[in-house]
């Protein structure tokens, strides 16, 4: 790829924006109010924006291997705090999808060196959720469940921060848990039942200030 290409592209992309509305990037540049957060994986094939349809200024993005709510990453939890408190989004979505190799290499017992603590996350996932997954006879509907419980395991890690927690009980934040199926382009609801799972759970991880 001729890295030029992308200068050329951005050109392009600057006139087409201004023929439309000739204040664009002054619209653009004076605030954000974005109303998602969306945690979504680094593969190429998996855009955040255009897969949603939505505009510049409208998604606040963070996206890492795997699409994951670690508690000790800095940088994930800096972003959910930020976007939580200070822009104040409305949701926040967690957005895995099918062919994801973070969640291949996770099922593989192969030492991936400085991947492995990373990964370590997905096969914990694997392990609360053993006794479904290994009720899966076929292998790749196996794979695509543990996307699915991957998605839904780091929706309830984002509710187990205090700024999700607080969030919910002053304003009604709204968690959401979707897959991205790239054969289709079809974005699914997980359709999670977080009530079902708050009852659960919020005995141990409950927050009060
Ligand atoms: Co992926």
């Amino acid at each position: 790829m001729d890295i030029s290409k992308v200068f050329k592209n951005n050109e392009k992309w600057i006139s087409e924006r201004i023929s439309e509305d000739k204040d664009y990037f002054k619209t653009l540049s004076a605030e954000h109010n974005p109303e998602i957060l969306y945690i979504g994986c680094s593969d190429s094939r998996v855009t955040a924006e255009e897969l949603m349809g939505l505009e510049p200024g409208e998604a606040f993005i963070h996206r890492n291997v795997a699409n994951m709510v670690v508690s000790i990453d800095l940088n994930v939890m800096t972003v959910i705090n930020y976007a939580v408190t200070q822009l104040k989004v409305k949701h926040v979505v967690v957005c895995g999808h099918y062919g994801c190799g973070g969640i291949k290499a996770a099922l593989e017992n192969k030492d991936q060196g400085i991947l492995n603590p990373w990964l370590r996350n997905i096969r914990d996932v694997y392990r609360i959720h053993k006794t479904e997954l290994n009720a899966i006879t076929s292998e790749h509907e196996k794979y695509k469940r543990l996307v699915e419980l991957n998605v839904q395991e780091q929706c309830i890690n984002l509710i187990k921060t205090a700024a999700v927690q607080h969030a919910d009980h002053t304003r009604g934040i709204k968690v959401h848990g979707w897959v991205f199926d790239m054969e289709t382009g079809k974005l699914i609801d997980l359709k999670i039942d977080f009530n079902k799972i708050i009852k659960e759970i919020e005995e141990i991880y409950k927050l009060e200030s």
